[in-house]
């Protein structure tokens, strides 16, 4: 079954528990938290201490997604606001080793991003220091871009390693996911979709999320 990550960067802000609440009676598998600084990318979005607030909304787990500089910095506070996995990206500043093993060691589960430019190999060397890869399907920053599909490539590559290596990877798409998109990056590999307006703007989150999670691979 194909997981569902709601990206709250979508949701009404002003009222952001009863939204992540929404979401998990919904069907939702995983929470998605954009964390952006404005410097990494041009937008700034919530810290730990809003995590920490809504982490009593839900019994999901929190798939945080740091789209900032030096992330070794908040590791501690995003793990002690209750974030599950950490994202990190190889193009932000900063140790990139160092910050996985801060991570493992704070008890919480290592990922990284790659963004649309970044060729996937960067990854290599961390691969088996990984719980997640998460593909960018949009420069990262805003949600309700359209889906750029130079990520499906990398999906099959981290698919594969995956399957050689650790099928417990878990492989996440983020940006310009709807049904369609969703739909080819199931079958390229990922068993993640991390999605914000595709799904926020519905009415009945429920029955697209149950949509999504019956994809599977092409028999
Ligand atoms: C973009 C974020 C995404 C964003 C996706 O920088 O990482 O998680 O919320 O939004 P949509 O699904 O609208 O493209
Ligand atoms: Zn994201």
């Amino acid at each position: 079954m194909t997981k569902v990550s709601p990206s709250i960067l979508s949701a009404d802000f002003s009222r952001l528990g009863d939204e992540i609440r929404r979401l998990e009676s919904s069907g939702a598998d995983w929470t998605h938290v954009d964390v952006m600084d404005g410097m990494f990318v041009p937008n700034i979005t919530i810290g730990p201490s809003v995590i920490k607030a809504v982490r009593g909304c839900t019994d999901l787990p929190f798939d945080v997604h740091l789209m900032i500089q030096r992330p070794e910095r908040y590791v501690d506070d995003f793990i002690n606001a209750g974030a599950d996995y950490l994202t990190v990206h190889p193009e932000a500043e900063g140790n990139v080793e160092e910050t996985l093993k801060k991570i493992t060691d704070g008890g919480a589960r290592p990922g990284m991003s790659v963004n649309p430019e970044t060729d996937v190999h960067v990854l290599d060397k961390f691969l088996d220091k990984l719980d997640l890869v998460l593909i960018m399907t949009v420069h990262p920053g805003f949600g309700g871009q359209k889906f750029i599909p130079s990520g499906l490539d990398k999906i099959k590559y981290v698919r594969e390693w995956a399957d050689a290596h650790n099928p417990k990877l878990e492989i996440s798409v983020d940006g310009g996911i709807n049904r369609d998109t969703g739909k080819k990056c199931v079958d390229a590999g990922a068993g993640v979709l991390a999605a914000g307006s595709a799904l926020f703007s519905l009415d009945d989150m429920a029955s697209e999320i149950k949509l999504w999670q019956g994809f599977g691979p092409d028999p």
